[in-house]
């Protein structure tokens, strides 16, 4: 679709970055990163006309984000798997008037919405020193020599005659045969330190390695401080980035070897207690999600907590402000670490002297799963972990059976003595002394 277009605008358009690397290399991406050698901005007005969708344009840059309702089934595909038309447009709120339309609007709602950024290549004159004439470099060429890596630099083409055409102008087919990251420029850590972060990413979620040249400018830029000039909120978002990878361990163990904890601050650096508890905090998690449990936990707080280990609470608070944590953001995970800390050496105590389902419920229910997790991981003993995982499984979800209106129905006038009654006969439930909803009722009038 967008090849037709570009045809039907007289532009070059390609698809460019981790899309192209990401198909090359097989592998799912739903990121389409569209150049344009034109006018990006009409290219993408076009797109969203054809998909039914908006666009958002950002002038100064002559970028545009174009958002469309995710196509839905086969049913609308053609047979090339491109829809021959556009996908139904989201119904309008309010609109649902019969229930073919509420049914519309409801399936509308569920489905995500999908989003193809769209820029504009240009050509740039590069003046050679020396009086050497300007050159004028293809605006695609200049375009992918800006980015970060050479497997990240790569285009494919989209228009109709040229579709599929690959623009590979850097050697980025034979650094994904040698499996290597490599930039296209000396100064490009220098330019963009978070860049130093991509390359351990990438270096590990496709099992590359860093290339020699490519490390010695890694190391070159952290030697000239430049993890010191990047931004907290940057930094927070790459690093929040390889948190969500698959397997951030490896990631983090090669941060340490570049040294880059210790400089982001020196609270953070790397120990073998601490990989004890990663490595621990990486199975709970991969247990926690092939349970399907929810809410899906952030892993960043996970990471972060088990980087910041026994560290002061002044030394925490340092961290999440270099990494410029907003107020609530910052407020909340150092209330969760200090709850966590305290839940620890409680639950403890519990084990020795109470043991009791609902004392563990009490225990446990005011922490974030994220802190369960990390109480999980930090367990002392196989017992405390199973405990914590029998909350997480079956005591977390647990209600009373009976609700606010049995207690109206006996009488009792609403008010703060519901919230009372109904823990008590929660607790009694998970302790076994109140199973049924007969049971709980006696005891709520009591
Ligand atoms: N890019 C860059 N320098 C950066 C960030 C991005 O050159 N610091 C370029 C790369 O060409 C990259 C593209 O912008 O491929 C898109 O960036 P982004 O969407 O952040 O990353 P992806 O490469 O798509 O990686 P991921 O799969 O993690 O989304």
């Amino acid at each position: 679709l967008a090849g037709r277009l570009g045809d039907r605008l007289d532009v070059p358009v390609y698809a460019v970055g981790g899309f192209v690397r990401d198909i090359l290399l097989g592998r799912p991406n739903l990121d389409l990163d569209v150049v344009v050698e034109g006018d990006g901005i009409a290219f993408a007005r076009a797109l969203a006309d054809e998909l039914g969708g908006r666009m958002r344009a950002h002038h100064k840059f002559k970028t545009a984000v174009v958002i469309f309702p995710a196509w839905e089934s086969e049913r609308q595909r053609g047979d090339n798997g491109i829809p021959d038309a556009a996908p139904p447009a989201l119904p309008v709120a309010g609109d649902a008037s019969n229930e073919a339309t509420a049914e519309a609007a409801h399936r509308a709602a569920e489905r995500p919405e999908q989003r193809i950024d769209v820029a504009t290549a240009r050509p740039e004159y590069y003046e050679y020193p020396a009086a050497l004439p300007t050159v004028e470099l293809s605006s695609i060429k200049m375009d992918l020599y800006r980015r970060d890596f050479t497997i990240n630099a790569q285009a494919v083409q989209l228009n109709g005659a040229h579709f599929g055409r690959l623009v590979d102008f850097f050697g980025a087919q034979r650094d994904m045969k040698d499996k290597v990251i490599r930039v296209l420029h000396s100064l490009s850590f220098v330019e963009d330190p978070t860049r130093i972060l991509r390359a351990i990413r990438f270096e590990k979620r496709y099992d590359f390695r860093i290339g020699a040249q490519c490390e010695r400018l890694i190391k070159n830029a952290l030697q000239l401080g430049m993890m010191d000039r990047l931004s907290g909120a940057r930094l927070f978002h790459e690093l929040k980035l390889i948190f969500d990878e698959k397997a951030p361990l490896p990631c983090i163990r090669r941060m340490e070897d570049y040294d880059i904890l210790r400089l982001i601050h020196p609270l953070l650096k790397l120990n073998p207690a601490k990989m004890d508890v990663l490595t621990e905090l990486e199975r709970v998690l991969h247990w926690y999600r092939l349970l399907y449990l929810s809410p899906a936990p952030e892993p960043w707080m996970l990471y972060l907590l088990g980087l910041c280990g026994n560290g002061k609470y002044l030394d925490v608070a340092a961290v999440t402000d270099r990494l410029a944590f907003s107020r609530k953001v910052r407020q909340d995970f150092l209330t969760l670490r200090e709850n966590v800390r305290e839940v620890y050496n409680l639950l403890n105590l519990w084990m020795q002297r109470d043991g009791s389902m609902s004392g563990l419920n009490n225990l446990l229910s005011p922490i974030a799963p994220e802190g369960i997790l990390y109480l999980m991981a930090r367990a002392k003993t196989e017992d405390a972990r199973k405990h914590i995982s029998y909350y997480l499984t079956r005591l977390r979800g647990e209600t009373p059976d009976i609700t606010g209106n049995d207690l109206l129905a006996m009488g009792i006038s609403a008010g703060p003595a519901y919230g009372r009654v109904l823990r008590r006969v929660l607790a009694a439930k998970l302790d076994g002394l109140a199973r049924t909803r007969a049971a709980q009722l006696d005891l709520a009038h009591e």
